[in-house]
Parts: C-alpha cells; structure tokens; sequence
C-alpha cells in the first residue's frame, strides 16, 4: 500500500516524503513542477537511501491523474499540491481558484472513482484571518484577507460537504503556522522563485548576501519589542504530524482538524537575532511601514494535536535558524 504525495518535490512535501519513506511507506510523489524541482525527490532518496516513483502530472489533468490511481495500491492522499502566495493570490485570483480549487476538486473525483478513502489536506492557519485572540484554537473564527486563503477555506468546506455524502471518508485537515527550517542535512529546504516574501526565507538571502538587508514590516504593534509576532514551526516537525494524521486516519475518525504550531510566537527581531546566533554575522534590518493585512500577534493552541494525535514539536527557534542556514549557505542558489 502506498502513500500518494500531490506536490511531494515543494518544500513541505519533500521534507514529508523524507519523513513517510523513514516510516517504511512507500510514496508516490504527483507533481507539476511549476514551483519545484524534480531534484529535491533525487535528494530525497539520497537522504532516506530509498525510492520515490514520482509522476510529472499536473492535477487539472483528469487522465493521467486516474492512471497513477488504477496503476498502484493507493491507501491514503497527502494533498499539498497548490499555489502559495498570498501576494500573487491578490493579483491573479481567478489562476488561484482555478489552479487549487479546480485541482482539488478533481483530485477528489478520481479519489472516488478509484475508492481512496483518506485524505490529509494542507490548510493554513490563514483560514483564521483577522486574529482577534491567541493562542488561536481550532473553533475559532475563521475569515479570510486574500484569495490565496480563501482557497483553503473554501476547500475545507468542500471536504466538510464530501464526508457528509461519502462518511466512510476519513479526512485530515491541518493548519500550518509558519513553516521553517530544512532538514538537518542541508540538503532540502526551501527554494522560493523569486525574491522571498516570507520572513525566514528572506534572512536567510540576507545572510547570505543575496539581498541587501531585511525590512522589518513595522515596530510600532502592540509586541514587547513592536515587531509582529508568529509561530515559526521547524518544516521536520510539521512533516511529522502528517505522519501522525494519517495513522489517525487509520482508526476511521471520519473528518478531524488540526492546528499545526508550536504554540510559542517570536517577534521579527527575535527572529533576525536568532539567525545572527546561526549563521555568526550580523544581518542588517531597516524598519518599514507595516505590511497591509498583517496581524500583529498570531500563534497556535497546539493541545488538541498534542492530545488526540500525541504530536508534539520537538525543535526550537535556534534549530530552525541553524537547520535554515545549513541548508541556504550549502546551496546559496537553491536546487540547480
Ligand atoms: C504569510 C501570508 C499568509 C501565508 C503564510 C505562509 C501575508 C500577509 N500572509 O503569513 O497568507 O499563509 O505567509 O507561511 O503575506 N516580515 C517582515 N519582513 C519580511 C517578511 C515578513 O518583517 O520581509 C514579518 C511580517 O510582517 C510578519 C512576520 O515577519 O510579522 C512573518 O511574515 P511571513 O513570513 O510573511 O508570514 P505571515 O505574515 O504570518
């Protein structure tokens, strides 16, 4: 029985791949490439000394995506495949809607065709949009600032709709905080197309001395040292509660979803400090106006995937500085 990985070469679906194959399952990785390489996989399996069967299909294509399922023994989906900026959401939403909804909507028309029954879908703790209390819980208010969340939401209402036609389904929905770090080894990470718009992915340029400074959006939110505060999470934690979700899924509790977080916020400047510590230099910051849309404090309540998945994150901020710079100073140019 296999695992089938959709977007399993991008940066969290690499480092599950690592952390499924570790666990003796064998992956299948679909994947478009339109914003990954076929290397990261190669290193994969250099990392885990086993193999990948990975399909270059793009999930708008019905047909050869119906031809994976009839060719293996498909137990469970991870569902990552999707377009992830927030920024570009704003400004083309209909290639966002089209691209995440319509490829999740076919992705669960196959799965029905073929009999797959459990599903794990990466959400994103931007369904919690204009966060009004922390640590946020998974029952509270969800709303959404840009088209990019709103794909995430809407497909978790597409998933609530589908187990109610379907209960013998079995669906995991996580929310991802921030999402950090790179494997220990320095040899995946994250390898964004252009110029960063998160912030470790853009410290790491900085310390590298691909970008010029970092630019802290605004120090005047109400946080100890006035910058915005997030739940960084190491990539290899995060990658371990999909581990976790799917034996869950095993046990038939039909659909169930998850914070993903440390449940511990650091502000930008603890951040920057952090990676100073990692990498030995200073790096240089100019403070901005804030950024439009930013919440000034947001981090998960983690219990309810500490209690019922017994998940529990195992790496700290200096980690996932350490681990990012090993990965960004071994290959300042990403994958090749
Ligand atoms: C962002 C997205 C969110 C997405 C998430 C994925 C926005 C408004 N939100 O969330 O939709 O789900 O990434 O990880 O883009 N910062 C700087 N300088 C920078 C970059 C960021 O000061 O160059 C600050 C931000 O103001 C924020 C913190 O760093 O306080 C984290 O920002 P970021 O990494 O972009 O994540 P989010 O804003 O939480």
């Amino acid at each position: 029985m296999s695992i089938l990985v959709t977007g399993g070469a991008g940066f969290i679906g690499s480092h599950t791949c690592v952390e499924l194959l570790q666990n003796g399952y064998e992956v299948i990785v679909v994947d478009n490439l339109c914003n990954s390489k076929e290397e990261s996989l190669r290193r994969v399996q250099d990392i885990t000394g086993k193999s990948i069967l990975f399909y270059k299909v793009d999930l708008l294509d019905q047909m050869h995506l119906e031809e994976v399922f009839q060719n293996h023994q498909i137990q469970s989906v991870i569902h990552f495949a999707g377009l992830k900026s927030m920024g570009e959401s704003v400004k083309i939403p209909l290639r966002y809607f089209h691209n995440n909804i319509t490829g999740t909507l076919i992705l669960l028309e196959v799965m029905k065709k073929i009999h797959t029954k459990n599903i794990v879908f990466s959400s994103s703790a931007g369904v919690y949009g204009d966060v009004k209390n922390v640590p946020i819980l998974e029952e509270a208010p969800l709303s959404v600032l840009n088209p990019y969340s709103r794909t995430k939401l809407m497909i978790e209402e597409i998933l609530h709709d589908v187990i109610i036609a379907d209960p013998e389904m079995n669906i995991a929905i996580l929310r991802y905080f921030n999402p950090v770090g790179a494997h220990p080894s320095g040899q995946i990470g994250e390898d964004p197309n252009d110029i960063p718009n998160n912030l470790m992915p853009y410290v790491s340029q900085v310390a590298v001395g691909k970008l010029p400074f970092v630019r802290v959006w605004g120090n005047n939110y109400p946080t100890p040292d006035g910058t915005g505060i997030r739940d960084y999470i190491h990539v290899m934690d995060l990658a371990a509660g999909h581990i976790k979700a799917l034996t869950k899924l095993d046990q038939n509790p039909g659909l169930i979803t998850y914070n993903l977080g440390t449940g511990r916020g650091y502000s930008v400047i603890e951040v920057i400090t952090a990676f100073e510590k990692a990498c030995q230099h200073t790096i240089p910051y100019k403070i901005m106006e804030r950024r439009p849309g930013d919440a000034a404090i947001s981090y998960a309540d983690p219990t309810k995937a500490n209690l019922e998945l017994n998940w529990y994150t195992q790496k700290n901020l200096e980690d996932m500085c350490k681990d990012a710079w090993r990965w960004q100073s071994q290959n300042p140019s990403g994958y090749p």
